[in-house]
């Protein structure tokens, strides 16, 4: 295990089934976003994403979904990810131990042929939970989506008494779209999943305040972390791959100069 300290920002190279329990106090933590192997056998440098059984995937899972829960603070969030065939699973063993409040399907265009001979994948599900329903963070105020009728068609409800305008904000509802990272974008890194800084951005402001802490325990290039920075949150990175761990580094020194302009690779 190796940690790096930037500032309020904390990077640990090493297994989350042993940083977890050893580095990070219980309650500690205010926001969790996870995005673990998906066990559908992508290659993270050089080490496969497949499990024996999918019963060895899952109850390997299930080890670190309760050490996570057990790092958040009482009125703390957890976002979840993982493939489409295993959320179900996730989903029937956090009910039992917090509140799922929303199925979020991040949805994302492809123009390639994504399956022939059945409906190719074209979302990531995410659950959305936390541990006290009457007790969370949710800041509306910053994550507004424009509302198409109000906003673009400018129409009346007449419904109204007196008729009123259509509102031209609102809350975004549980289908999200923001692109897949790819190649030659700006803010592109050399992994296999690594999520859009957009995802991460709604995600964070939502459920999360200035000055909090945020944990991920599968960093990849560090996209939480390199987001935690720019809105003036503070970050926990676990990763177990030393290339990856490289890549967090200099994300976080980079983050302040990145604010929805260009990435900026060589320092
Ligand atoms: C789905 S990716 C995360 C991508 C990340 N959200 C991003 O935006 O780049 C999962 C990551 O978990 C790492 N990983 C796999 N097993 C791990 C373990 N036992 N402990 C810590 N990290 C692990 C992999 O190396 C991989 O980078």
């Amino acid at each position: 295990m190796e940690i790096f300290n930037y500032q309020t920002h904390k990077i640990i190279q090493g297994d989350l089934l042993e940083v977890l329990p050893n580095e990070i106090a219980n309650h500690s933590v205010d926001l969790i976003f996870v995005d673990p192997p998906y066990n559908i056998g992508k290659n993270f440098n050089g080490h496969k994403d497949k499990w024996a059984t999918d019963e060895d995937y899952l109850n390997w899972c299930y080890n670190w979904i309760d050490m996570c829960i057990n790092k958040l603070k009482p009125n703390g969030s957890m976002y979840i990810m993982t493939s489409t065939q295993f959320m179900p699973f996730f989903d029937i063993f956090i009910r039992k131990k917090m509140t799922i409040l929303s199925r979020l399907v991040w949805y994302y265009d492809s123009s390639g042929v994504q399956a022939k001979n059945y409906y190719g994948s074209m979302y990531e599900p995410i659950l959305f939970c936390v541990k006290n329903p009457n007790n969370y963070t949710f800041n509306v105020q910053d994550i507004l989506v424009e509302a198409k009728t109000g906003a673009k068609r400018k129409l009346i409800d007449y419904r109204k008494n007196p008729p009123q305008l259509y509102n031209s904000e609102k809350v975004p509802g549980n289908v999200w779209e923001f692109a897949r990272v790819r190649y030659r974008m700006d803010e592109y890194e050399n992994h296999p999943t690594q999520k859009p800084i957009a995802l991460l951005e709604r995600i964070i402001k939502a459920s999360s305040n200035a000055g909090d802490v945020i944990l991920d325990p599968f960093s990849g290039t560090f996209t939480t972390s390199f987001v935690a920075k720019q809105l003036g949150r503070k970050s926990i990175g676990i990763e177990l791959q030393e290339n990856y761990v490289k890549i967090g580094l200099r994300r976080l020194q980079v983050a302040d100069e990145y604010k929805g302009e260009k990435l900026q690779k060589e320092i």
